[in-house]
């Protein structure tokens, strides 16, 4: 006889900024009482078991917890280096597609486990939406996106219809073309550009894969029964108005790495989800740091960097004279395997911590830490916020123009370091000014607000926190 726990089907994207928020959510769910399946590619399941931490316990043995794959659809020998979005993205159509439907039926058939009563399908994946949707399973969409960046795919189409995409030419990249306004969608800020909407827009080609996707990502969550969201209320308040015209039904849950600290719930699976192993040798080095005096620098899952961006972001921190812990990903540079010098380590071995991947929560709410400079990915952004800490802000694709923008001109936390600016003057020097100057104190006293405001939001009463008590009534209301 199978047990009759109400069972949630989680399926995030294959990417780490897309899985870790996914998992915070499916955990939260279990320790309310769910029985959940995680649906993840093989590949990202190998990479996931490989990454475990040793006192982690095994994916097979957790209670109630069950994890199932799909393949990626890349073909047979495939590296599978840096993620190429636009290549994961059509081969998702194929392969994992029919993969994904087999293994829905697979489940639903199963009388060993509890019957499907939901499907939390991430924003990214329509074709997963599409196949609950055809099984009859109610789905629920999880934009893993700020709302801001959310915004900006939906009005993808808009451009289109305005003439304003795909660019003239490749000019318009230099031109200043990507100045210009748009000042005609209610709930983005005065002085939203087109070069802060999502950067899949900057190109002469109508047919680009990622724009298209994305658009299409967009148009196919309108009219979803509900939408997840991790971000609050009181943060994106007029973007989320504006997006309500549209998807009436959200679910504003975050910060979700808040939402799931041990204040909140007591019962979580120590499961974490790094498809890197991960180095906890910067946190013993940073309790030997005096307070707030330390630059952590990391630059997410996908960004890469050229040989030369990597070198004056090297010699930028170096001359700043001040301690960074600095992750370098083993992927991170592009096309090639040298990283720094001996003659650099030499120069930094006083003062620099390298690290390939951190555990950057612990990090970001070690009391060392002064500045964040980051890529701008949603979690990296929200997680510095909820912790307090100001960022220097270098975006680098996607929706993190827009987070960027928001951090810096919204939300005040945060210090531009513009795209095409990667001088190690301009990052030695941004980096005396947060730690020195006038500006930085006010970023961390902005910061400091945010982090008060995420706190309250997460916090019994809070507006994530009643948010998310409502997903989970919603999602009981959907049994048999
Ligand atoms: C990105 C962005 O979310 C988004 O802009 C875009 O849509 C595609 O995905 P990513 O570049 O990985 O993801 O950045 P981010 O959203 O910041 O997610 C990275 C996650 O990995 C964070 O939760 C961070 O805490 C974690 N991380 C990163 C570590 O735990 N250790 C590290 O060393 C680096």
């Amino acid at each position: 006889m199978a047990p009759r726990k109400p069972h949630i089907l989680c399926i995030p994207a294959p990417a780490q900024g897309h899985i870790n928020p996914m998992m915070n959510l499916a955990k939260l769910l279990h320790s309310h009482g769910f029985y959940i399946t995680m649906v993840l590619t093989e590949f990202d399941f190998d990479r996931l078991s490989s990454s475990l931490a040793v006192d982690s316990p095994s994916l097979q043995e957790l209670h109630d917890f069950i994890f199932e794959t799909i393949p990626d659809g890349l073909p047979p020998g495939h590296t599978r280096g840096v993620l190429d979005l636009p290549e994961l993205c059509v081969s998702l159509q194929g392969e994992p597609k029919k993969a994904f439907r087999g293994l829905l039926m697979k489940l639903l058939d199963s009388p060993d486990i509890p019957c499907i009563t939901s499907m939390i399908s991430d924003g990214a994946m329509p074709f997963a939406h599409e196949a609950g949707k055809e099984l009859g399973i109610p789905v629920l969409l999880f934009f893993t996106t700020s709302a801001c960046g959310m915004l900006g795919y939906m009005l993808y189409d808009e451009l289109v219809k305005r003439g304003l995409f795909p660019l003239k030419d490749e000019s318009c990249l230099t031109n200043g073309y990507l100045e210009t306004p748009i000042d005609w969608v209610p709930g983005l800020i005065k002085g939203t550009k087109m070069k802060h909407l999502p950067t899949f827009l900057r190109t002469t080609d109508s047919n680009d894969t990622m724009f298209n996707y994305m658009a299409e990502t967009a148009r196919k969550a309108i009219g979803c029964e509900g939408m997840i969201m991790n971000t609050f209320d009181v943060l994106e308040g007029n973007v989320l108005e504006e997006i309500k015209t549209k998807i009436p039904n959200i679910y504003t849950i975050g910060p979700l790495s808040l939402l799931c600290q041990p204040v909140n719930v007591r019962e979580l699976l120590p499961l974490r989800s790094d498809l890197w192993q991960e180095d906890t040798n910067c946190l013993e080095w940073l309790d030997k740091r005096g307070p707030k005096s330390v630059i952590y620098v990391n630059y997410g899952s996908l960004a890469t960097l050229t040989p030369e961006q990597l070198e004056e972001f090297a010699w930028g921190l170096a001359d700043s004279n001040l301690p960074f812990i600095w992750v370098i990903r083993p992927d991170l540079l592009e096309g090639g395997s040298s990283i720094v010098t001996e003659d650099y380590l030499e120069e930094i071995k006083e003062r620099g911590f390298l690290s390939g991947w951190c555990p950057q929560e612990k990090v970001l709410q070690h009391p060392s830490i002064a500045v964040f400079l980051t890529h701008c990915g949603w979690n990296s952004t929200l997680e510095s916020m909820s912790e307090g800490v100001p960022m220097i802000c270098w975006p680098f694709f996607s929706e993190q123009q827009t987070n960027c923008l928001y951090a810096c001109q919204e939300w005040k936390v945060g210090v531009e370091m513009e795209e095409g600016d990667v001088r190690r003057e301009k990052v030695e020097g941004l980096v005396r000014e947060m730690m020195k100057g006038e500006k930085g104190k006010e970023l961390k006293r902005r910061a400091m607000e945010w982090k008060c405001k995420a706190e309250a939001a997460t916090r019994p009463g809070g507006s994530s926190c009643n948010n998310f008590d409502k997903l989970v009534k919603d999602l009981l209301g959907k049994e048999n």
